[in-house]
């Protein structure tokens, strides 16, 4: 009998250069020869390892389902291993995301983001992998509403039969710690209620309403709520099914020709655009912005990767490029007043608490 395959993506800060630039090549390689050696033993079926800016993000294809402990601990035990690299090397915030240094049975709430599914792979298997830099967790909001609930974006939810009953989001409350389902196209204003504010609300998993079957996975890990103060922004990544029963591959990418505003660029505290970019020009230099997103397209063969396919390597996201600069170019011209600054409630999660502090016996009652 077929058994279901699993999914992994689990990435992680765990130094880089210059400053909060680029992963090194170093760490690749160490993180190859660890997953490596589990694939040797058995317990991967296959792996892939890149990075997104400053972030090492580790793909990973097993038949052990999602949240296994052996899997997780093999990811740990390689960020594990390359913050030894990094640290010998002096490269920057060298283990930043790893906030704890003894694994407990999960890698979630341990700093890294996690994003799995499972499921069994159909005769054709085509996955979009996105990674994002300099970006809050629910950057995916407005992307995952478009591809799965407009179908301005996505025609086959029009007129494809196998959309066309629609896809169900399931919202996280990432400060509460609760959760909740909307089914689409009924619910979806009740859905857009809450998905309208991604620093609180972020989109977990979409299926597919005629059967259940898992259609996307973000990782919502909100780095500074986990670690209990500002380590950087979340920089979280999603996986996407895709062709036959789900959105096709350019339906998927559509949405990311807008770049839209999200919180995230310099010391995680702006609003700036979102630039669609290949894998060579995902480290923003810039004022840590514009934010990216990379998108890596991968066919499953028994689990295997085919690919990637870097699919923002298309001349058809340059005016998008281009309005992403003109965007950032007039935000950036606020300096640091809002609406670029972000709102004081959010902050709240960066070092603005400590001045604020300091000054507080500063003010005089108006009264
Ligand atoms: C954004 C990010 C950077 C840093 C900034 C200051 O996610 O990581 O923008 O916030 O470079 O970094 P520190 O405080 O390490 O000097
Ligand atoms: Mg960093
Ligand atoms: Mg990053």
């Amino acid at each position: 009998m077929a058994e279901k395959i699993t999914i992994s993506l689990i990435k992680a800060d765990i130094g880089s250069y210059p400053g909060h630039g680029r992963v090194h090549p170093d760490l690749i390689k160490t993180a190859k020869e660890c997953l490596q050696r589990a694939k040797d033993e058995n317990l991967l079926i296959d792996f892939f390892v890149t990075n997104c800016g400053d972030d090492l993000c580790l793909l990973l294809s097993h038949k052990k389902f999602i949240e296994n402990p052996e899997i997780h601990k093999l990811a740990f035990d390689t960020f594990m291993k390359c913050t030894e690299v990094a640290k010998g090397m002096k490269l920057y915030g060298a283990g930043q995301d790893l906030i704890s240094t003894a694994f407990s049975g999960n890698i979630r709430g341990m700093g890294p983001g996690v994003a799995e599914m499972s499921f069994f792979e159909r005769e054709s298997e085509p996955l979009v992998v996105f990674l994002s830099d300099k970006a809050e967790a629910g950057m995916w909001n407005l992307y995952l509403f478009k591809i799965f609930a407009d179908p301005f974006t996505t025609p086959g939810l029009i007129i494809d039969p196998k959309l066309h009953d629609g896809f169900s989001f399931e919202v996280h409350d990432v400060i509460e710690h609760k959760k909740i389902i909307f089914k689409c196209p009924n619910e979806m204003y009740d859905l857009l209620v809450f998905i309208g504010a991604p620093s609180k609300y972020c989109i977990k998993s979409v299926v597919r309403n005629s059967d259940n079957e898992i259609a996307a996975v973000t990782s919502v890990e909100k780095l500074s709520l986990t670690a209990g103060g500002y380590r950087g922004k979340d920089d979280s990544v999603m996986m996407v099914r895709s062709q036959s029963g789900f959105p096709a591959v350019g339906e998927i990418l559509e949405p990311f020709a807008f770049p839209a505003l999200i919180a995230g660029g310099m010391r995680g505290s702006h609003h700036v655009p979102v630039m669609a970019v290949s894998l060579k020009d995902a480290h923003p230099t810039r004022f840590d912005s514009p934010a990216r997103v990379v998108a890596l397209g991968f066919q499953l063969n028994g689990g295997n990767f085919i690919g990637p396919i870097d699919l923002f390597d298309d001349p058809a996201f340059d005016l998008a490029r281009q309005k992403c600069n003109e965007v950032m170019d007039y935000i950036r011209k606020h300096g640091p007043f809002e609406p670029h600054r972000l709102p004081l409630s959010e902050m709240e999660y960066t070092t603005l608490p400590y001045v604020m502090r300091k000054l507080k016996n500063r003010f005089q009652s108006l009264k």
